[in-house]
């Protein structure tokens, strides 16, 4: 696998307050230092015959390769990040606002983020997690410690290469140059393409069917408004040694003895089952329940 030198997003030449010079030197030595580590590193991990090679060995390639691989996705993200007038698109000003409270409230962690690495290193990315399908600022020091599953969408360079020849020790300066410098409307693409990256998969149990469910929030909503519910505790004996384990004005039940207390139960009213984890032990006693003809949902 030989992994290429991508070209530069922003026309470096047209920056507000960063000069051509620290650009292309950014570039060429450090983006590219990045690119040639990571094809190096790659013909010796071909190279290697993993039967055989000592750990310390693989230990070292392949965390060497983590970093110059991060830090050659995240250097493309940072040029293409800059380019951009620096006014906020006003559709990712909004997306900011619903996860953020507001634009400002962004734009200020963000920036804080970044001064606050200054005299250090790192990353401060803009990044969506899929899983709650939102966004948010993250740090990603030594070129890795990313987000598993993330997708950064905005990237800024805060190693000192980034910015020491154009404002020395002043961090806050190039911060605030870096902002001026945002590609909005290109940001809100790569936003709208993080969007197609899905979740994780929900939990099948194919064993359960189509055994209905409900989560807490609904048996709240539904006790709330009055509706009648029977809500049955169903975790295993050994889940619950004491009284106060078990929630208010719900009984518990023991799971394996359910012919005891079947008979307890009214048809006419629907019965929640909970019990630990709301897989195996809910899903059986649900089941059972509605063998027996009671309209029973597991929580
Ligand atoms: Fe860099």
């Amino acid at each position: 696998m030989r992994y290429l030198l991508k070209q530069i997003h922003c026309r470096p030449w047209t920056l507000n307050g960063l000069s051509l010079k620290l650009i292309e030197s950014h570039y060429e030595n450090n983006y590219g230092g990045a690119v040639r580590r990571l094809n190096a590193i790659s013909e010796q991990l071909g190279a290697l015959d993993f039967a055989t090679a000592p750990g310390y060995v693989i230990n070292g390639l392949k965390r060497e390769e983590l970093v110059a691989m991060n830090s050659m996705l995240l250097h493309e993200l940072y040029f293409a990040s800059m380019g951009g007038d620096g006014q906020p698109a006003k559709a990712m000003a909004e997306v900011l606002a619903r996860d953020f409270g507001s634009l400002d409230r962004w734009r200020a962690e963000f920036r804080a983020m970044g001064y606050a690495l200054g005299g250090g290193s790192g990353w401060v990315l803009l990044t969506y997690l899929p899983r709650e399908g939102r966004l948010i600022n993250q740090y990603a020091s030594e070129h890795s410690q990313a987000i598993a599953s993330g997708v950064p969408i905005l990237a800024l360079d805060m190693y000192e290469h980034a910015y020491h020849i154009d404002f020395g020790a002043n961090a806050k300066a190039y911060v605030d140059t870096f902002l001026r410098n945002v590609d909005w409307p290109a940001l809100h693409k790569r936003y709208e393409d993080a969007l197609n990256v899905q979740p994780p998969r929900p939990l099948v149990q194919e064993e359960f069917g189509d055994l209905p469910g409900l989560g807490v929030e609904e048996v709240k909503a539904m006790m709330a408004a009055g509706q009648p519910v029977q809500v049955i505790d169903v975790r295993p004996r050994h889940f619950v040694s004491r009284q106060q384990e078990i929630a208010d004005g719900i009984q518990w039940r023991d799971p394996e003895q359910l012919k005891e207390w079947i008979g307890e139960l009214s048809k006419s009213e629907p019965v929640v089952v909970y019990c630990a984890y709301g897989f195996h032990v809910g899903c059986k006693t649900a089941i059972a329940l509605r063998e027996a003809g009671f309209d029973a949902r597991y929580m």
